[in-house]
């Protein structure tokens, strides 16, 4: 056991007490941003004259050892630490002697731990927004590939209206987008630098925090140091936006396994991204979408376990908060994970455009396009949708579809029918007339394809 404290003690801690205290099993994940953090703290000590400059670049090029040891793997963290600051520290003063010792002036793991979960989110919270850039510009590509391809559009999962495929997937494309700028948001809103804080109530040294957060880049230093060591709002934030993109992922996961049935057809998942059975040798399963869904379970959970352990927590540090890392991390992983391999998936997805278009025949999707044939001859409009009711029921009972009986038999419900009745309710016809924005003609399909794509050229991540 090698802990940073220890004189006020007269006894050793239990060993049970010592590994669940523990948390380097997990925080060595934060070595690149504890070091980071290190280096620009104790070039802010160097700059306000509380450490020698040789002081500062002996703890500099001992930190840079230590990080190309354990890269290299001659220098393993082990379960002999309490934490990943505890490693640094104690390796760094065994390489460089005494000023090793000085790193940690003006300094807690408070607000070090602060600062490394910043650093280490900050970038994931890119690195989220570039998994979901990849899936916009996916689905901007086959949406580009799809403006003609028919299919039925449902409500409560029963065919309603015809729409496109690209119109379906552009659906999607608006939900990821409100995803990217939420991370985008923040993004902005959890870029402050918390070091300087302390324990809890800033230090007596003459700290820059200007200065420190410049140099890890951040917008400017917190405003508090209480609420510096104990916010954290933005993983919590953070986490929400996790959720949300999983609840949208997991919605996607259910359509792509109902297309992808024996029922439906609609498309085909690569066998790259399929599974089989080891019983039933027919079987070719849609595994991975079943998993991107079952997974959103974890997320959301994630989510609520740092919620309850944020709410009770006084101010200002209690290592409750210890508890964020694990589910962050593991909320993190698994929405990175989903995004990559789902954004795979429909990449190399066979879509069955004639079998999509002939559902799209069949399920009286023209049926609100009759009656509006019937408004635009002079019938008002709920009388049309009765007549138009009228004749699905004979349909069904004939088993065919409007477009199929002749024009006399659709005189017998109404007699302003004529025979440009077919052309107003052809499949083309209900969706190319459809042109109010955001809705399916091509043309208007078109013009937001041309958003996508000018919003796609300016992604934040990518300025
Ligand atoms: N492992 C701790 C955490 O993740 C680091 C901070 C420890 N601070 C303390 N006062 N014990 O929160």
């Amino acid at each position: 056991m090698a802990q940073l404290w220890g004189g006020r003690f007269t006894k050793q801690i239990d060993e049970l007490a010592w590994n669940f205290n523990a948390s380097v099993s997990f925080d060595k994940r934060l070595l690149d941003q504890d070091i980071e953090g290190s280096i620009a703290h104790v070039t802010m000590l160097a700059k306000q004259e509380i450490i020698t400059r040789e002081e500062k670049e002996s703890i500099i090029s001992g930190l840079h050892s230590i990080k190309k040891d354990v890269e290299d793997g001659t220098l393993q963290i082990t379960g002999e630490y309490e934490d990943v600051h505890s490693f640094i520290e104690a390796n760094l003063i065994s390489r460089i002697g005494d000023a090793g010792k000085k790193m940690h002036t003006g300094r807690s793991r408070n607000d070090q731990v602060a600062l490394d979960m910043r650093l280490y989110t900050r970038q994931q919270v890119k690195e989220t927004a570039d998994c979901l850039y990849d899936m916009l510009q996916t689905l901007s590509a086959i949406m580009k590939d799809n403006l003609h391809t028919y299919m039925p559009g449902f409500t409560h999962l029963q065919k309603a209206q015809p729409v496109t495929l690209a119109h379906h997937f552009g659906a999607y494309f608006e939900m990821f987008k409100r995803d990217s700028l939420r991370m985008h948001d923040i993004y902005e809103r959890m870029n402050y630098c918390p070091l300087g804080a302390g324990a809890l109530a800033g230090t007596t040294y003459p700290l820059d925090r200007e200065y420190t957060a410049q140099l890890l880049a951040f917008t400017g230093p917190t405003l508090n140091s209480m609420d510096s060591v104990s916010d954290r709002d933005y993983l919590i934030e953070y986490l929400a936006a996790l959720s949300t993109v999983m609840m949208h992922l997991s919605r996607f996961s259910e359509e792509v396994i109902i297309w992808n049935s024996n029922e439906y057809r609609f498309v085909e998942i690569d066998d790259a991204y399929s599974t089989g059975s080891s019983i039933m040798p027919q079987k070719k399963n849609p595994d991975i979408a079943e998993l991107v869904r079952g997974k959103t379970g974890r997320v959301y959970g994630d989510l609520m376990s740092l919620l309850t352990t944020m709410k009770g927590i006084p101010l200002a540090y209690d290592k409750d908060m210890q508890e964020d890392k694990e589910a962050a991390f593991d909320a993190i992983d698994t929405v990175q994970h989903c995004l990559t391999l789902f954004t795979d998936m429909i990449r190399t997805m066979k879509f069955n455009r004639e079998i999509m278009e002939k559902s799209a025949m069949r399920g009286f999707t023209n049926a609100t396009d009759a009656a509006d044939y019937l408004v635009v001859k002079g019938v008002p409009f709920r009388d049309a949708h009765g007549i138009i009711g009228r004749i699905v029921l004979h349909c069904i009972e004939k088993g065919c579809s409007i477009d199929e009986l002749s024009i006399s038999e659709l005189r017998q419900f109404a007699p302003q029918f004529e025979e440009d009745v077919y052309d107003a309710i052809s499949l083309k016809t209900c969706v190319e007339k459809r042109l109010t924005v955001g809705a399916p003609g091509s043309a208007a399909m078109d013009k937001v394809i041309r958003m996508n794509e000018a919003f796609l050229k300016d992604f934040w991540t990518r300025k």
